[in-house]
Formats: structure tokens, sequence, C-alpha cells
């Protein structure tokens, strides 16, 4: 154990220093131009369509009912963190890789690669994983979709909400081998960095890991009333790791929504909205005669989260706010 906290911070220190001499020499060229693109790559928490539409999950009813109305592929009632940060950046929320093709007009916000239940590495998911979604993104570049000059004036969102971490967990389990396996994350995260950054996007932002014992798969053995410490303080222990070159602190700003929900019009901050009727089923689950096998809550607009992983859009919304106190947005502009 001794040993992997000292790899661990050794790791830490040298990724600190890599990341940040690279991205801060990078930051003070670009002072006085604001981003004109987004690309975004990582999971469910930032893609914005997709998977697959006759697949379960973000392309069925309730998903996207606050926004866009219907479901539309994103892991929420409506809005996720990709929408924020692009409404930051005065963008558009950038067109699903998958429909390239068919809305070339709106190429010029960028591109999100982003696939629900991805990982840095393979997981249960026949998605593309964060190291293939790098390679359309170089593919597009290689066909001048996008130019150097495109690429300078441009910001990359990355997400890890920790699929790589349910993957290794439910496949493997050991706790022993869990340190060295998140070590192997984070190496994985930063050669994916520093990819992007060698094919000439300027900032590059990583949301870093929420608190996965607050979240309602691990809360429901309490009925949504605590979080998980045990799992919080393992994973936490570990995820400073992930600070390194995190600049949206997700679990600081999910923790400071959670430990204080009735500043953002929260209630029952840890109860899911949309959940199975049963523990066979989940939220969007149907039977047979496309009976609906899920309840939809009251008031979504006061949840914190939609389903058992995802925030609702007034999570996120909640959170933006959370981040915008905080230096960390403010860095993507200079
Ligand atoms: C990503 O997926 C490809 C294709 O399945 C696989 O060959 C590769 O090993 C994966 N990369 C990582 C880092 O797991
Ligand atoms: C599973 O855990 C064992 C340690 O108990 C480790 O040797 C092995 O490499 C792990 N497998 C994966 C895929 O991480
Ligand atoms: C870190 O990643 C690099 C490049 O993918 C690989 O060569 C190296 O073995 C990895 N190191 C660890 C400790 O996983
Ligand atoms: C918290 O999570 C740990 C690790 O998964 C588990 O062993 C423990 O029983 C959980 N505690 C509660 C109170 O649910």
């Amino acid at each position: 154990m001794d040993s992997h906290k000292q790899l661990l911070s050794l790791l830490r220190l040298s990724l600190a220093f890599l990341l940040l001499s690279g991205l801060h020499a990078e930051a003070r060229l670009q002072r006085d131009d604001a981003p004109k693109k987004l690309f975004v790559f990582g999971d469910s928490y930032v893609d914005t369509g997709n998977t697959r539409i006759d697949q379960a999950g973000s392309w069925k009813n309730p998903y996207g009912i606050t926004f866009p109305g219907k479901p539309a592929g994103r892991f929420s009632d409506g809005r996720v963190l990709t929408d924020y940060i692009a409404k930051f950046l005065g963008l558009k929320s950038p067109v699903p890789y998958k429909f390239r093709k068919f809305m070339p007009q709106k190429l010029k916000y960028g591109m999100n690669f982003a696939y629900g239940g991805t990982g840095v590495f393979d997981t249960s998911s026949n998605y593309p994983n964060m190291t293939i979604q790098i390679d359309f993104f170089q593919q597009l570049i290689k066909e001048n979709v996008y130019t150097t000059s495109d690429l300078s004036e441009s910001v990359a969102l990355m997400s890890v909400a920790g699929n790589d971490y349910n993957f290794y967990l439910a496949t493997n389990g050991s706790i022993e081998g869990f340190p060295s396996f998140i070590a192997s994350v984070v190496n994985q995260t930063a050669t994916n960095l520093l990819r992007i950054q060698s094919l000439g996007v300027k900032k590059i932002v990583v949301d870093g890991l929420q608190p996965l014992g607050c979240l309602p798969g691990t809360t429901a053995p309490s009925s949504f009333q605590q979080c998980n410490s045990t799992f919080n303080d393992l994973l936490n222990q570990q995820t400073k790791v992930h600070s390194t070159f995190i600049i949206l602190d997700l679990f600081d700003s999910f923790m400071s929504v959670l430990n204080h929900p009735s500043t953002s019009n929260i209630k029952d901050e840890l109860r899911p909205c949309c959940v199975g009727i049963s523990s066979q089923y989940s939220c969007g689950s149907v039977d047979e005669n496309s009976v609906k096998k899920y309840k939809v809550c009251d008031h979504p607009k006061s949840a914190f989260f939609w389903d058992t992983f995802h925030p609702t859009q007034a999570g996120w919304h909640a959170v933006y706010n959370k981040l915008q106190t905080t230096n960390a947005l403010q860095q993507i502009l200079y």
C-alpha cells in the first residue's frame, strides 16, 4: 500500500508538472482569443447523442423530457455538462460525431466524440474508448475538416466519470489491485491529454471524478439518505491524483451542492428522480408490451440526480454555478 502511495504521489507530481507547464505556456499565448470551437471526449456525463438510437438509455423516454422535450441522446432529463461549458464559451453545443454528415453547418462549433458507457480503457460498453474517439478526431484533422488555425482557437473537454472503475469492480473487484488500476487510468488519461494537445488543441479541460459514494447506485442501501463515506474516501484519496490536471473539480462542486441543496433549490438531494418500479427495472425500462416499468418524480427541476448515475439538468446547472464561483472556468478563457 505504501509503495502504491509513493508511486501515486510521484505520478501526481510529474503529471502536474508536465501538464501545467504545457498548458500554462499555451494559455498565455491565447490570452486575447476567446475559444471558437469545443471538442468533447469521454462518457455519458458529456455525450449529447452519439449512442445508438435503438438502444436503451439516452434515446428512450423519459430521457430529455425537460430539454429538448423528448429523448435526444443525453443521459439526463435535459442539458448536461457539455451544454453548460459550451454556453460559458458562448458557443452552440457541438454536434455529436454521429451527426457530422447531416449537420455540416454546425461543424464550426466543434464536435462531440463522447459515448456514454465508455472509459479510457475498454468497458462493458461496445462504444469507442477514448483512444478511438481521439483517432476519429485525428482523422478529421487529416481530412482538413478542422485546420491548424481552427485547432489553435479550440478547447477540449474530457470527461472520465468512472466507467473504468465500475468495470474493474464488476469484473475484477480486487481491492488490492485497485490503486494500481487507478494509476493506470490516470496514466492513460494523461497520455490522452497530451495526445490531444499534440494535435494542436490549445486548452484542455478535464473534469475530475465526481463523488461515486454519493451516486444513487451506491446510496440505495441507505434509501438515498447518506453518501457512502467508505467508498468516497477510498476514491477521494486516489482522485487527488486526478486533481493534478483537473481544472473542473466535480468532487468539490458536487459535494458543495449536495451539502447545501436548498441554496440550489434542490430537495431530497440523493434520491434519483427516475427509477425502475422494482429492482429488475431501471429508468426508461418497458416490458414486452411497451408498458412503462419506471416512475418519474413530480419535480425533476428540484432533483439533483436523474437516474442511478447521472445528474438532472437542474443538478448540472447547480454544479455549473458552483464551478463559476471558483476560478476554474475563467482559466478556459485565459
Ligand atoms: C481501445 O479500443 C481498441 C479497439 O477495441 C483497442 O484495440 C484498444 O486496446 C483500446 N485502448 C485502450 C487504451 O484500452
Ligand atoms: C485483477 O486483480 C489482480 C490482483 O488481485 C491483478 O493481478 C490483475 O491484473 C487484475 N486484472 C485487471 C484486468 O486489472
Ligand atoms: C503509462 O502509459 C504509457 C503510454 O501508454 C505506457 O507506455 C506505460 O507503460 C504506462 N505506465 C503505467 C505505470 O501504467
Ligand atoms: C460502502 O461501500 C463499501 C464498499 O463498496 C461497502 O463495503 C459498505 O458496506 C458500504 N457501506 C454502506 C453503509 O452502505
